[in-house]
């Protein structure tokens, strides 16, 4: 059997999606994929914590430090080379990846979006403003999707979706928890396995 895939995961705050991931590693769950780097955007991240705890390095790339998009990228870039990176998951990561990074990685990159592709997605929609958007539209059921990643935000090809209800009276901090707790945790390691499984698969590395 060849080594498991070497996947890195992208976060930018709390980190209970990468939580997830780290969860399903230690129950076998996730076994074709090994967690092996954490690249948080932002200093101070809780994620960096939970990475800490799980003995996976991690490294903080702010793209104020650097200066531009560009640059920025090309120090992520350089990490994922560095570690010998095949399969990025986009985990809570709060900023928008250029067409030029998402090619260095066809059908290698995955993103968790916390509604039914393709409501409330695109530019402008992520974390609680996606739930606020569901409620000021009235929708009784909403969910979570993984997805590729390409050059159109949100707009790659879909893996899994789970559906949740709304319920009466939510609020866009429990329609969000709701999300991750029914739909998020479940899909995004599931989607993980079954990618890094097809990698393996497909020796393709
Ligand atoms: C999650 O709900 C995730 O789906 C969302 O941000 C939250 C991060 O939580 N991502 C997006 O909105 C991306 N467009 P976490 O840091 O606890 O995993």
């Amino acid at each position: 059997m060849t080594d498991p895939v070497k996947i890195a995961v992208l976060v930018s705050g709390g980190g209970t999606n990468l939580q997830a991931l780290i969860d399903a590693e230690a129950s076998g769950a996730l076994h074709s994929g090994r967690l092996s780097l954490v690249i948080s955007s932002r200093e101070g991240a809780f994620a960096l914590e939970r990475a800490a705890r799980a003995g996976i390095p991690s490294h903080v790339v702010t793209r104020a430090a650097c200066g531009s998009q560009k640059t920025f990228e090309e120090q992520i870039l350089k990490l994922l080379r560095e570690y010998g990176i095949e399969l990025i998951v986009l985990a809570g990561f709060m900023s928008i990846l250029s067409a030029d990074f998402t090619a260095a990685y066809p059908n290698r990159i995955l993103n968790v979006h916390p509604s039914l592709i393709p409501s409330f997605c695109g530019k402008g929609f992520y974390g609680l403003r996606v739930h606020e958007a569901a409620l000021a539209y009235g929708v009784k059921v909403t969910g979570a999707t993984v997805h590729f990643v390409n050059e159109v935000p949100d707009g790659g090809k879909i893996i899994l979706q789970k559906a949740v209800e709304v319920r009466d009276g939510d609020t866009p901090e429990v329609l969000q928890r709701r999300v991750m707790e029914e739909a998020e945790w479940k899909l995004l390691p599931a989607a993980a396995e079954l990618v890094s499984a097809d990698i393996r698969r497909a020796g393709q590395r």
